[in-house]
């Protein structure tokens, strides 16, 4: 494989086989202690066209304990806000050398077109592109279910995962239902009717309207953002009544079983969809999502571009 722009073009295996060589890597440079020689003379170009902070900073990361050369490109203060297309920064790029490009875009499809249009001889890895996708991020939040739910199995056959809140918005919540189901985990969905997509019938999950009911049922949950830079209109009456009938706090943590976990992609609203003592609390695995997502970055890239040596 070249490019990694949807979860929905790996198989299960795939899948399992970055997982493993995520935690594989983890192990070899001593948790990131030290550096891997992979990908030293190879160039790693971030072009963010949108706001990051865990996905920047960890592909960034990521690609230096490989050993990579990092450029990191923001189209703030950039000559996109002259008018530069999409296709000229990419020949930009080509011009510059680069062998892999980290694209977060708002429009959906913006990095497929990067990786197949023609413009290009790098591989290209989706870090976000508009309502869409954002792959390695759902490949960090099965690495941190993995760990936590099933360490020794391989898949994640009876495993119940509720993704709460604004799946309409959620480049997350796509990727995440997409790639959790074709592990074996059950996925239900719970939002008020205006956050789900059209047609989400056809998608690898069940819907519930009511949070209440479904939280006795879940092994893992994953509480969405609203996001409200994505809205053009009202979706629901006002943030409280949101909050009321969707968002997690002590008293709803209560109800899930005690084993089951407590998951955000970040950036939060802290006191819209989840509470901060929730989301401080016992149940949280969100900081672990972070530190997975940098595991899953760095596998990704040896994966695309440093070729299948041997790590052990
Ligand atoms: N989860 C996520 O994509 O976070 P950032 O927007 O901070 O990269």
């Amino acid at each position: 494989m070249k490019h990694l722009i949807s979860v929905q073009d790996l198989s299960r295996n795939d899948t399992l086989h970055i997982l493993d060589t995520a935690r594989e890597l983890d192990r070899v440079t001593n948790g990131g202690s030290k550096l891997l020689p992979t990908l030293r003379g190879r160039t790693v170009v971030n072009l963010f066209y949108e706001d990051s902070t865990r996905t920047r900073l960890s592909f960034e990361r990521a690609a230096k304990r490989l050993s990579a050369d990092v450029v990191t490109f923001s189209a703030k203060g950039s000559s996109v806000s002259k008018g530069e297309s999409l296709k000229d920064t990419a020949l930009t790029l080509k011009a510059m050398g680069a062998d892999m490009i980290v694209v977060r875009h708002p429009s959906p499809g913006a990095a497929h077109r990067l990786a197949h249009a023609g413009w290009l001889e790098s591989s290209v890895i989706n870090a976000g592109d508009g309502k869409h996708e954002h792959p390695t991020q759902a490949l960090a939040d099965a690495l941190t279910i993995r760990a936590h739910l099933r360490p020794d199995a391989v898949d994640f056959d009876g495993l119940t995962i509720g993704i709460v809140g604004d799946v309409l918005h959620s480049r997350v919540a796509r990727s995440n239902i997409f790639l959790l189901s074709s592990l074996g985990a059950k996925v239900v969905v719970v939002s008020p009717p205006t956050l789900l997509p059209v047609k989400i019938e056809n998608w690898p999950c069940t819907v519930s309207y009511s949070l209440d009911a479904t939280l006795p049922e879940l092994d893992a949950i994953m509480m969405l953002r609203v996001q409200q830079e994505r809205m053009n209109g009202t979706f629901f009456p006002s943030e409280l009544e949101y909050s009321r009938a969707f968002g997690l706090n002590r008293a709803r943590a209560a109800s899930l079983p005690d084993h089951a976990i407590v998951l955000h992609p970040g950036p939060m609203n802290r006191g819209v969809e989840i509470t901060a003592e929730v989301a401080d609390g016992i149940r949280s695995v969100i900081t672990d999502q972070v530190a997975n997502g940098l595991k899953v970055r760095m596998a990704a890239m040896y994966l695309l571009i440093g070729g299948e040596v041997n790590v052990a």
